[in-house]
C-alpha cells in the first residue's frame, strides 16, 4: 500500500534514520537549521523543472544523461582549480558523446553539495581505538582522532558557502564563454594529451573544429549562437543529511511546490531506500529530479513500490533509477529490475554506475576499482537494454580533473596504466576511488560506441521495415 500520509518538509522525522549522525547538541544543530533556513537557496525551482524536462527527453531515448563528479567534496580539496579541471572533463566527455555518437547530453554533475557518505559501519578501530566513522565534511572531519571525529552541525554552513562558491564559479565556467565549443582543444590537460584517451579526443576535437568554421560559414557563430557559446550544467548530490536537506527546502511562489533548493537533483542511496524509512519519505515530497541507486540486494517488488512512492504522477523525467549492480551480478541482477518496471509501464531513466558495484580492496590496503570491471558493467549494462528492448539512459560514475591514481587500468600501449603499486602515488579521495581525467575520457570512448552501435542498429532495422 503506498503511503498517503501528509507530506511536510519535516515528516521524515517521524520515519526510521539510516546513516544519521549522532549530534551530541541537539539545540547546536537547531540553532544551525534555523541559520540555514535563513539563507538564500543555492538553486532555483524553475532550474530543477528545465532538468526534469531535460531528462523526459532521456526517457523518450532522445538524450543521454551523464552524472559525474567526487565520490566526496572536502573542504581541504576546495579550490578554484579542482573544481575547473572536474567541470573541464566533464565537458569533455559531453563533447564525446554528443559529437562522437551524434546524442544530445544532459549533464549534471556531483558538485557543490556531495559532501555526506553512508558507511558500512558507524565506528572504524584503529590500533585498538575505536572512532566514529567519517561520515563527509559536512559532518565530521577524516583524521583519526576524538575531536575530528565528533559529529559537528556548524560544518553544514561550511558546507553551504562551499556549495555557494562552487555552484556560482560552475554557473560562470558554463555561461560566460569557458564552455564555448571553439575552446574545445583547451579543456585537454597536458597530462591527459599523451594518453591514447587524450590522443582520439584530439582528433574527434579537430573534426569538431572543422565542423564549427563550416557553421560559422553559414552564420552560425558564438555571437549568434548561445549553443556554441555556452552550456548547461546542473547539480546533484546524495540527500543523505536529512536537516541540511529540510532547511534548503523552499516553496516554489510560481507552483506552491517544495523543491530541495540545495542542488537540481537528488539522490537516493542503496543504504537509506528503505520503502517506510525517512530518506524516501523526504523525497517523496520535494518536487526535484531524484535519482535512486538501485543495488543487488534491491528487490523487483519493492522497486516497484518505490516508483509509486517517489512518482505516483509517473511524470517523466522525475525519476532516475541508478543500477548499481557489480560487473559480475550486472547480466544476473538487473535484468528482473528492467523486466518488471517495463511490465509496469512506468517512465523512468535508467542510469548506471559502474563504480559502486566494483569497490575492492587492494593488496596494499587501498580501496580501489579495476577500470576493467568499471567498463565491463557499462557494457553489461548496455547490453541488458538492449536484449530487454529498454533504453539505456546514462552513466553515473566518480571521476576528478586531477591527475589521481585511485582507480587501477586504464591500460594504454601509449601511457602506463595504473598498477597496484602506483595507488600510493597520488591518492587523494576521502572516501571511494575516483576515475582520472584520462580514464574517465576512455569510458566517454567506449559509451559513445555503444551509442553509435545502438543507432546503427536502429538505422538497419528502419531500413529492414521500409524495404
Ligand atoms: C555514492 O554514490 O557515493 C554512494 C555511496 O553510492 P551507493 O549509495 O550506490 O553505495
Ligand atoms: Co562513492
Amino acid at each position: 500500500m503506498v503511503t498517503k500520509a501528509k507530506w511536510t518538509p519535516d515528516s521524515w522525522r517521524s520515519k526510521p534514520v539510516k546513516q544519521a549522525p549522532d549530534y551530541p547538541d541537539a539545540k547546536a544543530v537547531a540553532a544551525v537549521e534555523a541559520t540555514l533556513t535563513r539563507y538564500p537557496p543555492l538553486v532555483f525551482a524553475g532550474e530543477a523543472r528545465r532538468l526534469k524536462a531535460a531528462l523526459a527527453e532521456v526517457v523518450a531515448g532522445k538524450a543521454f544523461l551523464l552524472q559525474g563528479g567526487d565520490c566526496a567534496e572536502s573542504f581541504a580539496e576546495f579550490h578554484p582549480n579542482n573544481i575547473r579541471d572536474t567541470f573541464r572533463v566533464l565537458l569533455q566527455m559531453a563533447v564525446v558523446l554528443t559529437y562522437g555518437a551524434a546524442c544530445p547530453v544532459v549533464k549534471v554533475s556531483r558538485m557543490a553539495g556531495q559532501f555526506a557518505k553512508p558507511r558500512s559501519a558507524d565506528t572504524e578501530t584503529q590500533n585498538g581505538v575505536t572512532l566514529p566513522a567519517y561520515r563527509g565534511d559536512i559532518i565530521n572531519g577524516m583524521e583519526f582522532t576524538a575531536a575530528s571525529r565528533q559529529p559537528d552541525p556548524q560544518r553544514m554552513l561550511q558546507a553551504y558557502s562551499q556549495s555557494a562558491a562552487t555552484l556560482n564559479l560552475l554557473r560562470a565556467f558554463a555561461q560566460g564563454g569557458y564552455a564555448d565549443l571553439h575552446r574545445v582543444h583547451s579543456w585537454t590537460q597536458g597530462f591527459v594529451a599523451q594518453s591514447p584517451a587524450g590522443a582520439r579526443y584530439q582528433e574527434l576535437a579537430d573534426r569538431l573544429t572543422e565542423t564549427l568554421d563550416f557553421m560559422a560559414a553559414c552564420g552560425l557563430t558564438s555571437e549568434t549562437t548561445p549553443q556554441i557559446r555556452e552550456t548547461d550544467l546542473f547539480t546533484s548530490h546524495e540527500a543523505l543529511l536529512l536537516p541540511y536537506e529540510q532547511s534548503l527546502t523552499r516553496v516554489d511562489s510560481t507552483t506552491g511546490d517544495c523543491y530541495d533548493c540545495s542542488a537540481h537533483m537528488l539522490w537516493i542511496g542503496d543504504r537509506t531506500r528503505q520503502p517506510d524509512g525517512a530518506h524516501i519519505e523526504f523525497a517523496r515530497g520535494i518536487k526535484n529530479p531524484i535519482g535512486l541507486k538501485c543495488g543487488p540486494s534491491l528487490p523487483a517488488d519493492d522497486l516497484l513500490k518505490l516508483i509509486d512512492i517517489l512518482n505516483p504522477e509517473d511524470e517523466p523525467g522525475r525519476l532516475t533509477l541508478v543500477a548499481r549492480m557489480g560487473a559480475d551480478k550486472v547480466d544476473a541482477k538487473l535484468p528482473p529490475l528492467v523486466r518488471a518496471v517495463k511490465k509496469s509501464g512506468r517512465k523512468v531513466v535508467w542510469c548506471c554506475d559502474p563504480m559502486h558495484g566494483n569497490t575492492i580492496v587492494s593488496k596494499t590496503g587501498y580501496k580501489t576499482r579495476q577500470v576493467e570491471s568499471v567498463l565491463r558493467e557499462v557494457r553489461g549494462f548496455f547490453a541488458v537494454h538492449e536484449a530487454e528492448g529498454t533504453y539505456a539512459g546514462g552513466v553515473h560514475f566518480e571521476m576528478t580533473g586531477q591527475d589521481v591514481t585511485e582507480c587501477i587500468g586504464g591500460a594504454t600501449p601509449l601511457s602506463r596504466a595504473v598498477s597496484e603499486t602506483d595507488l600510493a602515488d597520488r591518492y587523494h579521495t576521502h572516501c571511494d576511488p575516483r576515475l582520472n581525467a584520462g580514464q574517465a575520457l576512455e569510458l566517454a570512448f567506449m559509451i559513445a560506441e555503444e551509442l553509435k552501435k545502438k543507432r546503427a542498429g536502429q538505422a538497419a532495422a528502419r531500413a529492414r521495415a521500409a524495404s
